[in-house]
């Protein structure tokens, strides 16, 4: 899968050359390119935002420089033989709630633009513009709180997209097991010693009866669901 995030603060995303992503980064598994959107400002002082149109605090992004950014990537990424399904993803508060069913979604996709505003947020008629030239344009919202930008929501995004990526993981069961994946929360792990500060492991997880485990696992999910 190809990632492209766009930002006015690329050195935000230092930590995806971490862990587990940046392996994955290394194997090829996800191409992953940063990008700087004052690149493709003109001016002197290299302008990203204006004032609003109707007046009101704060400053918002012009379409025009995203609109060349945008494009120029994906004109870029279609010469160089990138075919499938293009997703343009814009954090903003206002988007639809991020769940696992959506990460899973995009994790089917081969190329993803993550588009990272600041300030009051990027003049709608970007989002507008990609969805009626036919690109896939997903608003998304990671809570119901206010961050300062999009980079923190594009982390997070990258993360829960890419760790579901075929042979990102080292043990892809994980994946089955964990929380929302199956519609439950997981139930609750443990491990050695068998009694911390005066606290013991569930009687259950030491006998060795397998049905009785799942069982009983099943019921701590469904316990914690509800
Ligand atoms: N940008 C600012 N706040 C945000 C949020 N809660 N989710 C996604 N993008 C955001």
């Amino acid at each position: 899968m190809r990632i492209d995030l766009f930002s006015i603060f690329p050195e935000y995303f230092a930590p995806v050359g971490l862990s587990l992503l940046g392996k994955a980064d290394d194997a090829g598994l996800v191409d992953l390119r940063v990008h700087d959107l004052r690149d493709w400002t003109h001016d002197r002082h290299r302008t990203v935002d204006d004032t609003p149109f109707g007046g009101g605090a704060g400053m918002v992004m012009m379409p025009s420089v995203w609109g060349e950014a945008i494009d120029e990537v994906v004109a870029e990424a279609s010469a160089s033989g990138e075919e499938g399904r293009r997703v343009l993803a814009i954090p903003t508060p206002s988007g639809t709630p991020l769940t696992q069913r959506m990460a899973e979604d995009l994790a089917r996709c081969s190329h993803l633009l993550v588009a990272c505003g600041r300030y009051e947020g990027i003049d709608q008629r970007v989002a507008d513009h990609y969805r009626e030239a036919g690109l896939e344009v997903l608003e998304y919202s990671i809570g119901d709180y206010v961050l300062n930008g999009g980079e923190a929501a594009a982390l997070v995004l990258v993360e829960a997209v890419t760790r579901l990526l075929d042979g990102f993981m080292g043990n892809p069961e994980s994946i089955v097991e964990e929380s929302h994946s199956n519609g439950l929360l997981e139930y609750p792990a443990y491990t050695k010693p068998r009694t911390w500060r005066g606290l013991e492991v569930p009687e259950v997880l030491l006998g060795g009866d397998h049905a009785r485990i799942a069982r009983w696992r099943r019921d701590r999910s469904l316990e914690r669901t509800a």
